[in-house]
């Protein structure tokens, strides 16, 4: 069993997209994705209905996920974990016991642009644009993604 943990700062944004779109195309039976936030700000919550929406279009349901927090143990659950920006990739990072647990962390578009560093824009403040932005760059990612754990 592949495990894949999505981590962004409120788990109801981009995270949860993103574990939408690589559950849609990886072999479930043998792959378990997650996701989690950096921050408890929307703990219990659905994502934001904007990302359900975007989901929605491509034939995705995310509305069943329930926000929650990155904890230390995700490092023993988790194979890969894919962060969105450089401050999920900070906080996290900053929680690892060991090199093994760091070099677990990886920013997600990274998978499409090799050693950029490129940030999923947090889209949470802006419009309908920005999440079907995010939703390309995480579709895009995730085919990368999947075509390596699949
Ligand atoms: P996400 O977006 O990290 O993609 O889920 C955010 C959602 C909420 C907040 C920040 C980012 N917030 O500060 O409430």
């Amino acid at each position: 069993m592949t495990r894949v943990l999505m981590v962004c700062l409120g788990n109801i944004c981009r995270s949860p997209l993103a574990e939408g779109i690589l559950k849609s195309k990886v072999y479930l039976h043998k792959t378990f994705i997650d996701s989690a936030g950096t921050g408890a700000y929307h703990v219990g919550e659905k994502p934001d209905r904007r990302s359900i929406a975007v989901a929605n279009d491509h034939g995705i349901d995310i509305s069943d996920q329930k926000a929650r927090k990155f904890s230390k143990k995700d490092f023993e659950n988790f194979d890969f974990i894919y962060v969105m920006d450089q401050s999920n990739y900070d906080n996290v990072v900053a929680l690892a016991s060991d090199e093994n647990e760091k070099a677990k962390v990886k920013l997600i578009l990274n998978e499409v642009f090799p050693g950029e560093d490129l940030d999923v824009p947090d889209p949470y403040y802006g419009g309908d644009f920005g999440f079907k932005n995010v939703y390309k760059m995480l579709n895009e990612a995730c085919d990368l993604i999947a075509k390596k754990i699949n």
